[in-house]
């Protein structure tokens, strides 16, 4: 059963909030743009390609501790509540949940109208008693949730390590915005991705068929067609580095010669071999993750770990 309380209607106007991050990103040194902005369409589908790649472990992995656990998350979890999953994309995760759990009702939230249409219509057709109520915002603003949901306890869910794509301090500003949101009897379910050997890693961002690399270029096609830009994207190649210092994959686009351009009217200059860094993805140690999640106000509960200790589900309730 699908339910719509908010307008669907795809928005084709440019962003202002884009034009503005990536000029912001572009002025600074060195360049750093936010990873929000690879999901256009095409970038989502992208995505979703990446996480079929045989060297992309975190989606396989989930999935894999989502049904081997899933009875045991049901007997932490209880009945009855809502699951309000954040950034649900496709959802492909979702119904190894649903089935465990047999929640009350389902609200995916995803800055992506036109994926989470999609996803939201072919989920309610597999789960025919479920009331589906797809909300389309940016989990890192205001929302408010669907007023259908306001007398049963919530059960977050934010799989995909997603919350390793934000910075410690972002982080935890999203962990406690989510306790807000969901309320004081509330419980989430987190993904988060572990440290492991930087070959695994590096290969996991810098796959041999080039799709991760296709997802990284796609943001400058993106600021060329949508801020009116001219950037040689045949200047640019894609680059995944471990830091070691700060736990994190990083993905950059770096300059193979000198580069002149311009996005929305603005002037910009790349030395040969200078980068844009266009997105962290933080790895979490079991300890590291724990303290996190109780920074961000939550106290953990459960973590379910596969045998190579590659990723972690982790239920936390409301601290
Ligand atoms: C969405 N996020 C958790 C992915 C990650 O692994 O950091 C995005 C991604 N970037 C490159 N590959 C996948």
């Amino acid at each position: 059963m699908l339910l719509t309380e908010d307008a669907l209607a795809p928005t084709r106007a440019v962003d202002p909030a884009f034009r503005r991050d990536i000029v912001e990103g572009l002025s600074r040194n060195p360049k750093a743009t936010p990873p929000i902005w690879f999901y256009d369409r095409h970038g989502s589908e992208l995505f979703e390609a990446i996480t079929d790649l045989p060297e992309y472990y975190p989606t396989i992995t989930e999935t894999a501790l989502l049904q081997a656990h899933g009875a045991d998350i049901a007997t932490a979890v209880g009945h009855g509540r809502a699951v309000v999953e954040f950034g649900a994309g496709s959802a492909r995760k979702t119904p190894h949940l649903l089935r465990a759990i047999a929640p009350a009702a389902y609200v995916p939230i995803d800055i992506s109208g036109d994926f989470l249409r999609a996803s939201s219509a072919e989920l309610a057709g597999v789960f025919p008693g479920l009331p589906v109520i797809p909300l389309v915002g940016d989990f890192n603003g205001q929302l408010s949730l669907p007023s259908a949901i306001d007398a049963m306890a919530r059960l977050g869910f934010f799989p995909g390590s997603t919350i390793g794509n934000m910075e410690p301090d972002a982080a935890v500003d999203l962990l406690r915005a989510m306790r807000r949101l969901l309320g004081s009897d509330a419980m989430l379910l987190i993904g988060m991705d572990r440290i492991k050997d930087r070959e695994r890693l590096i290969a996991a961002y810098d796959d041999a068929a080039g799709v991760t690399a296709a997802f990284n270029l796609n943001l400058i096609a993106r600021i060329n067609r949508e801020l009116e830009g001219d950037i040689p994207m045949d200047a640019l190649v894609h680059r995944a580095i471990w830091n070691d210092a700060k736990a994190r994959i990083e993905m950059h686009l770096e300059a193979t010669r000198s580069l002149h351009f311009h996005v929305a009217g603005e002037p910009f200059r790349m030395q040969e071999g200078e980068t844009i860094h266009t997105e962290s993805s933080h790895k979490y140690g079991s300890r590291d993750a724990r303290l996190l999640l109780r920074a961000g106000g939550w106290e953990p509960m459960e973590a379910w770990t596969d045998a190579d200790s590659l990723f972690s589900l982790m239920l936390a309730q409301a601290g």
